[in-house]
């Protein structure tokens, strides 16, 4: 199935209308509130362009699945007897039932609930109950499960519709590097996402929590409380030093191309496995958090590579956006669904490594305890309060103007990154540029 069939395009918004929203530095209200833009960025961009499904350790063996979405469509991660992945619709080829309905498990097939159809965990259907029913010309191998195109890139999985779509790596770009950085902070060692997710609901639109992943102006007056009681501690702990003059440090934000995006906080911290008389080390400039002296006490008594282990469960200091929907933020996985054109779930999942003490990953999950808890309830108050200053109809743009049109400010380098100031709206304006580009070249 490509997205060029019939009747996928039911909410249809001319590229014109599109173009006429998007400014240079500034977009339209009704990207975040018109009803019709939510519906074709569900059909179009969220089946167009690579969607980040889940993390291959959340199936590491055969047969294992996992249910998501993509935009509104259910979908079926599964993993084969071969252990190859599969992305199904989860959409019964007869009636349209989901076959489904679990969050995540093992299945070597799915029976549909409605009137039996099974299909392997590979998509193919297997099984029709009492098929004398059904004329010579029915043929099961024509009723499978609708397949998606799916590439991984270092355990993240990614799926598309479109199956013109370039590579995922090629889609990816200078994005893949970061990711490899996140992943590679300790060689060797795989990253696990862990099952208990920590989902939260809030009443707007989604692109404000992209808008806010890469946006270095907002932790001075959204995070005060935060920065404020991790600065009894002292100037260099962990994000205070987004309190005074950001600019002016070496703190980055950079536009990786195909709407990717990075906040890059690693200037701001020693480098992992350094010290200086300043900022301690890496381990030293996290925030305080529950159980950190218990655990970095066994840590150093039971393990010679104590620092190296302690600089592992701090967060990677790293906000990096792969567009649309995948946030890798400190040690954490955050994914982005939008259920409504004004109600966005996120999830952040934690990790822990393979290949560390116990220690190490419990000190590493308490920390993960931290911005969810402290930080996040912060942007997620001032998301709704946008979604309801963007329906007053007669204000109508939203400004990305910060940075904009200030010589020299941005850098580009030879992979055509661009590097801006860490409060700078060049992230905004990257990936609004890719969401137009996404939408108005759409099927
Ligand atoms: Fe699935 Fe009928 S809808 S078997
Ligand atoms: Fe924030």
């Amino acid at each position: 199935m490509t997205l060029t069939g019939e009747g996928v395009l039911p909410h249809r918004v001319s590229a014109d209308r599109l173009r006429s929203l998007v400014r240079e530095d500034r977009v339209h209200r009704l990207l975040y509130t018109d009803p019709s833009i939510f519906e074709l960025e569900m059909d179009c961009l969220f089946g167009h362009t690579w969607i980040y499904l889940c993390h291959e350790s959340q199936l590491p063996n055969p047969h294992d699945f996992v249910t998501t979405r993509m935009g509104h469509r259910p979908v079926i991660v599964s993993r084969d007897k071969r252990s190859e992945i599969h992305v199904m619709m989860n959409r019964c080829s007869h009636r349209a039932a989901t076959v489904c309905r679990s969050a995540s498990g093992n299945a070597k097939s799915f029976q549909c609930p409605y009137h039996g159809w099974t299909f392997r965990n590979d998509g193919e259907l297997t099984g029709v109950p009492w098929p004398d029913g059904y004329a010579p010309s029915f043929k099961k191998s024509d009723w499978g499960l609708t397949q998606a195109r799916v590439e991984s890139h270092r355990g993240f999985l990614f799926a598309t519709l479109n199956h013109d779509a370039p590579s995922l790596l090629d889609h990816l770009g200078p994005a893949a590097t970061f990711m490899s950085q996140w992943v590679d902070r300790h060689p060797g060692s795989d990253v696990v996402l862990q099952s208990g997710a920590n989902r939260m609901v809030y009443q707007g639109n989604w692109k404000l929590a992209y808008d806010n992943s890469a946006d270095g102006y907002h932790p001075a007056f959204s995070h005060r409380s935060l920065l404020k009681m991790a600065g009894r501690e002292g100037e260099s702990k962990d994000m205070v030093y987004f309190g005074t003059s950001p600019d002016e440090g070496p703190m980055t934000v950079q536009d990786l191309g195909n709407g990717h995006t990075l906040l890059d906080q690693r200037p701001a911290y020693c480098a992992p496995g350094t010290t200086s008389p300043e900022r301690g080390s890496f381990w030293a400039q996290q925030r305080v958090g529950p159980g950190r002296e218990r655990l970095e006490a066994v840590i150093r008594e039971k393990y010679d590579d104590a620092d190296v282990l302690l600089d592992l469960t701090v967060g990677s200091q790293m906000n990096l956006n792969i567009f649309p929907n995948l946030l890798i933020i400190g040690n954490q996985v955050q994914v982005i669904e939008p259920l409504a054109v004004d109600k966005t779930q996120l999830t952040w999942w934690s990790t822990t490594l393979t290949g560390v003490p116990p220690e190490v990953n419990a000190l590493r999950m308490r920390h993960q305890e931290d911005f969810p808890s402290f930080g996040e309830p912060d942007d997620q108050a001032n998301f709704e309060e946008a979604q309801r200053g963007l329906a007053i109809p007669e204000v109508e743009w939203v400004l990305f103007n910060r940075g904009f049109g200030i010589p020299g400010r941005q850098t580009l380098d030879a992979d055509g990154v661009q590097t801006a100031p860490v409060t700078d709206e060049l992230p905004m304006r990257s990936y609004i540029a890719e969401w137009l580009r996404q939408l108005e070249c759409a099927p």
